[in-house]
């Protein structure tokens, strides 16, 4: 199986056999977490999130609830960490990412992810964009992909003076839309963002989040977030997870997901109406 990851290609977009298709054709991602450990603690249990094509979906919930645990999940980036343990499964387009002949360097490919903290590589902006076309031996015409990367994150007309220039030399909202031009610029199907506005001043957040509604149109975008506004401005679809404390452990579970204006208007647990009216974070 797993034409789309097992297999080394030089082309950065491949599509899933047809035989491979999810069940439901609407999902871009089916993830069904029965329990996910770090070590021996169980850090979260029985959460089921289906994320369809084309469509925002945030993650909220109190700190510790396993927001990031759940996306990293999502492209195996928990792989990472030695002590983690995944019980369940994650289809993409189909296919178990968790299967055994799956490489994970593929997923992510497929899979792409931004981080809380901007974190361009120390390097020119071309090589940071160009750095996973690189990787994946990219054949093509490479200034074309880096500038339209740039372009795609609202970026290009910044630094197209000074595309030699270090990364980190950009101020903090330009380096988080770098970081995101450097994920999209290999063409991932999905995109995993975790609090990408967290360390952004309100201007540059609103850019991100503009840049978010605009990606929407040719990606997939999971995005966690602590700030109840940015879910509601830019998530079609919102999960609110919360912690479980009545076995003496602290494991993190799906409480409820659902269209964003169901959730914070109507939602269907007294939990979620708690959280989301600040009884508790
Ligand atoms: N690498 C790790 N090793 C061990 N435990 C971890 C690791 N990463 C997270 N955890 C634990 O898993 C649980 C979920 O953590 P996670 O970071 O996913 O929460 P979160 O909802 O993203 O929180 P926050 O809002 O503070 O970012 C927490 O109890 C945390 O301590
Ligand atoms: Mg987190």
């Amino acid at each position: 199986m797993s034409a789309a990851f097992a297999v080394k290609s030089t082309e950065t977009r491949s599509s899933p056999p047809p035989a491979a298709q999810a069940a439901r054709s609407d999902l871009a991602i089916d993830c069904k977490i029965d329990k996910l450990f770090y070590g021996d603690f169980l850090a979260v249990r029985d959460s089921h999130v289906p994320i369809e094509k084309g469509k925002i979906v945030g993650f909220i919930g109190p700190s510790g609830c396993g927001k990031s645990t759940v996306l990293r999940s999502l492209n195996r980036m928990n792989d990472l960490i030695p002590s983690f343990r995944f019980e369940g499964h994650v289809h993409f387009m189909g296919q178990d990412i968790y299967a055994r002949n799956v490489d994970p360097v593929v997923v992510r490919r497929h899979i792409g992810m931004v981080f809380q903290q901007p974190n361009p590589f120390s390097m020119s902006i071309y090589d940071n964009v160009a750095f996973g076309l690189r990787l994946n031996r990219f054949k093509g015409n490479l200034d074309e992909r880096v500038e339209h990367a740039l372009r795609r994150a609202a970026l290009w007309d910044e630094v197209k003076d000074k595309l030699k220039n270090n990364g980190l030399s950009l101020s903090g909202g330009q380096q988080q839309r770098l970081c995101i031009a450097r994920a999209i610029a290999t063409e991932p199907t999905v995109l995993l963002m975790d609090e990408p506005c967290s360390a952004l001043d309100p201007i540059a957040t609103r850019r991100v989040e503009e840049l978010m509604l605009e990606l929407k149109k040719d990606y997939t975008i999971a995005i966690v977030t602590h700030n109840m506004q940015q879910a509601q401005r830019v998530a079609d679809v919102t999960a609110f997870f919360s912690v479980d404390i009545s076995q003496g452990g602290r494991t993190g579970y799906l409480v409820e997901m659902g269209p964003t204006e169901q959730i914070f208007n109507d939602p269907r647990e007294q939990l979620t109406k708690q959280y989301i009216s600040g009884q508790f974070s």
